[in-house]
């Protein structure tokens, strides 16, 4: 075989500039039908070599197999990110659920799941709605918005605020230490590194968890601090541990989908007139915007043991890549993958944004389904013209896709005249 051929697949997904102009399409679309399962080299912007470099799989079935079986495929030897590093540190990454393997994510999991109910969610719509109102109608007062720090923005710390039960007051400084801790990549968000917004998070909730033992509250503080697994409680260091894991996981991709939402519909016109003629699409539309820009490109895991996928064969500890991105779009697993289709309905729109549906699958999946519903439905129900104003800004990441600022101009329906 010509060797040429295949030098793009063994070092472009590992390149920062590949995600330059967004998700590398037209490669994930030859590397799906060429070489679906490749050894990609390390980037070339890595100050240390810690590994050589990791497969890069692209198909839908290859990511589900890899998901699916996490004893092969660890999440606790090497992370869950292409490279630790470039989301905190590989400590960090196994302090958390998501980076956890066997037992110690079964209990870690099971005992969240026993305060993160879905009723617990469910309880959330009214406060979800009144913040989504609150965002549209401050937008249309000014007319001209960042969509992504004025309205996406709050909705996601708005809603993580609500659900743990963080006091109004504290709200405002819990932001500023969330911003600065998830913009850890820009090294340092309001003059606090990552690392220092971290401890500063950790201290406030070890702080709310003794102000809730005294002052139960209908909230996850509150439910996470009673509740025990197989008759144990988990460590209070864990249940700190677990709020940050929420923090981290579940505000910048709600938010990141949102933007991704807005842009891919302004994209496409036509989609959205549907959804202005017909707002119970909306649940669908969802569905395809996260297929069609799910906010992590990729999820990691690492070999425990010699073994096969599509037909290579991968030695003992070497990392693999599952292409979320990719195998959204793989034409094997969803008819006509290239069209944006607000119509498919959820049923027929199979994706992995939430995850190849293995243990580790989002666990706060539904929750951020009803706010993205609430969104949306909004943005399609109250929203006349949406216009951008500027050249919205993307995150440089190739593990995220999304933006930091998204200037925009929103009128509403006319309103009638008072009186
Ligand atoms: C659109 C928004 C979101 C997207 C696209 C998303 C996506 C993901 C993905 C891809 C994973 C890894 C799945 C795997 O490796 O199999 C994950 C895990 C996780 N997500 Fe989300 N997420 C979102 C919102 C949220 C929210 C709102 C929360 C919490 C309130 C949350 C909490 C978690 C947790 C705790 C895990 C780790 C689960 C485990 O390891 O067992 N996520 N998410």
């Amino acid at each position: 075989m010509d060797k040429d051929r295949f030098a793009p697949f063994k070092t472009g997904l590992a390149e920062l500039e590949t995600f330059d102009d967004g998700p590398p399409h037209e490669l994930y679309e030859r590397m799906r039908d060429e070489a679906p399962i490749i050894w990609t080299a390390a980037p070339s912007d890595w100050p240390e070599v810690d590994q050589p470099g990791f497969w890069s799989t692209t198909r839908a079935k290859h990511v589900a197999q890899v998901s699916r079986d996490p004893k092969t495929y660890s999440s606790w030897l090497g992370g869950f990110a292409m490279r630790s590093e470039e989301v905190g540190s590989l400590e960090v990454a196994r302090t958390a659920m998501i980076g956890k393997d066997g037992e110690d994510h079964r209990r870690m999991r099971g005992t969240v799941s026993l305060a993160f109910t879905l009723n617990r969610v469910q309880s959330l719509e009214p406060s979800i709605s009144r913040t989504v109102s609150r965002v549209f109608d401050a937008a249309f007062e000014r007319g001209e918005v960042d969509l992504a720090t004025d309205m996406a923005g709050v909705v996601a710390n708005t809603t993580m605020a609500d659900l743990l039960g963080i006091p109004e007051e504290d709200r405002a400084r819990l932001n500023q230490w969330t911003d600065a801790f998830l913009s850890a990549d820009d090294a340092i968000a309001g003059g606090m590194r990552g690392d220092e917004a971290m401890a500063a998070i950790s201290e406030y909730f070890q702080e709310l968890l003794v102000e809730r033992d005294a002052h139960p509250s209908d909230d996850l503080v509150t439910a996470l601090s009673a509740a025990t697994y197989e008759g144990e409680p988990m460590p209070r260091d864990e249940q700190v541990g677990v709020f940050a894991q929420l923090i981290a996981a579940g505000i910048d991709s709600t938010k990141n989908t949102i933007c991704n939402g807005v842009v891919t519909l302004l994209e496409h016109p036509d989609q959205l007139d549907l959804l202005r003629d017909e707002p119970t699409l909306v649940p669908s539309a969802v569905e395809e915007i996260l297929r069609w820009r799910p906010p992590f490109s990729h999820q990691r895991r690492t070999t425990s043991c010699a073994t096969e996928l599509g037909g290579q064969k991968l030695g003992p500890g070497e990392s693999v890549v599952m292409w979320l991105q990719s195998s959204s779009r793989d034409p094997q697993a969803i008819e006509r993958p290239d069209v944006f289709d607000v119509t498919r309905g959820p049923k027929n729109c199979p994706h992995h944004a939430f995850g190849g549906g293995g243990r580790h699958f989002c666990l706060g999946a539904s929750l951020a389904r009803l706010e993205l519903v609430t969104f949306f439905h909004a943005f399609v129900t109250r929203v006349a013209n949406a216009e951008l104003t500027g050249t919205p800004r993307r995150i440089r990441s190739r593990f995220v896709d999304g933006y930091t600022h998204v200037p925009i101009a929103l009128k509403p329906h006319g309103r009638k005249a008072r009186g």
